[in-house]
């Protein structure tokens, strides 16, 4: 295990999590978690770019965690932490962003978009520095590969460009990330039910086109039966409308199944059945996570330990890259150290 490529990802702990993050990143996780050395973590530092109401973070963190493990992650095999309890990111976030030209950071679409939504005035200069914080946390564990979804790919770019930027500037310091999007076939972008033009979101300003993993089942089945199809009857392979596309893309991502299984199984059914087939896959899949999440989070204890043991083991390698950038830049070691 010690000799195996280093992953490393991470999740918000805002807002509830969702059939994109389950599809786009957890579920790869967890699937390839036995061939990889892997860092998962509860990017809480992230989620204060924008306001977060103190006790709902903490209790959103502590969620993250459960819902990592209802879903398959073994804490034993991989190190699950909480990003705010290893220093070292915000540090070497700092150093980052003295080597980060601000016009590579006003070219990245996320924070645009989010800009946009909020006025420049009241947008805050974390979110303009957020992928700086997200390329010290990859790249202070030595990562190889970054398993995301489609929506990280311009952050991970821009986060091999900054490593390579310090390693010529200063000395091979950083590995290079490869971003790990779409190798499962299926589900690294998963649309809104509703506006199935844009991507199933936290920040969606309705809940109605996204299923949260916590939703009570009963619900989860009616927003796939009120899912946005077309004015057609029946599903078209050849030329699916945005909304049936989708929901065709979520019953790959559940299933692994091939297009000849999807031609056999759905060319030409009601959209009605199809929107049940999806709902019933997704359903077999969300029900076990939120049975575990329950026994989970009745022992509280247990995943107190499991947070401190993460971030022991995540600690002890991060402090070992920050010594090293600060050996390359020349910041002095303190008396003792
Ligand atoms: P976040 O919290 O927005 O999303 C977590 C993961 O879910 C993926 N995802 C989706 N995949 C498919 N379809 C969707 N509709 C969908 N929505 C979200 C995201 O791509 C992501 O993989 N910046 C990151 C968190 C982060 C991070 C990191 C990730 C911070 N540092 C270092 C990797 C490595 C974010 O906000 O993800």
């Amino acid at each position: 295990m010690t000799d195996s490529p280093i992953v490393f990802s991470g999740m918000q702990p805002s807002g509830d999590l969702h059939l994109g993050n389950l599809l786009g990143a957890l579920r790869p996780w967890v699937l390839e978690q036995h061939l990889f050395h892997n860092y998962f973590c509860v990017v809480d530092l992230h989620a204060l770019t924008v306001p977060q109401d103190p006790l709902l973070l903490a209790a959103k963190s502590r969620e993250l965690v459960a819902l990592y493990i209802a879903a398959g992650i073994d804490p034993v095999r991989s190190t699950l932490f909480v990003q705010s309890h290893v220093h070292e990111h915000s540090e070497l976030a700092w150093i980052l962003g003295c080597f980060t030209p601000m016009g590579w950071l006003e070219r990245m679409t996320q924070y645009k978009d989010k800009s946009r939504k909020s006025e420049r005035e009241r947008t805050s200069s974390g979110l303009f520095n957020y992928p700086v914080l997200m390329a010290a946390d990859i790249l202070l564990y030595k990562t190889n590969f970054v398993p995301v979804g489609e929506d990280q790919r311009q952050h991970l770019e821009l986060t091999r460009n900054i490593a390579n930027r310090f390693n010529g500037l200063v000395g091979e310091t950083f590995v290079i990330p490869e971003p790990r999007i779409g190798h499962m076939g299926a589900g690294a972008k998963v649309m809104s039910l509703q506006e199935p033009g844009t991507k199933m979101s936290k920040s969606a300003e309705s809940d109605a086109g996204l299923i949260a993993l916590l939703d009570p089942i009963d619900q989860v089945r009616a927003k796939f039966r009120r899912a946005k199809t077309d004015s057609g009857t029946g599903v078209d392979l050849e030329s699916p409308s945005a909304g049936v596309a989708n929901l065709l893309e979520i019953y790959r991502a559940l299933t692994g199944c091939t297009s000849d299984t999807l031609r056999s199984e759905f060319d030409g059914i009601g959209y009605g059945q199809l929107k049940d087939k999806v709902a019933d896959r997704a359903i077999a899949a969300i029900e076990p996570i939120q049975a575990r999440y329950r026994e989970l989070t009745a022992d509280p204890a247990t995943l107190d330990a499991i947070l401190r043991r993460g971030a022991d083991a995540a600690r002890e390698v991060a402090a070992e890259t920050m010594s090293a950038v600060q050996g390359r830049l020349g910041l002095l070691p303190a008396a003792g150290g």
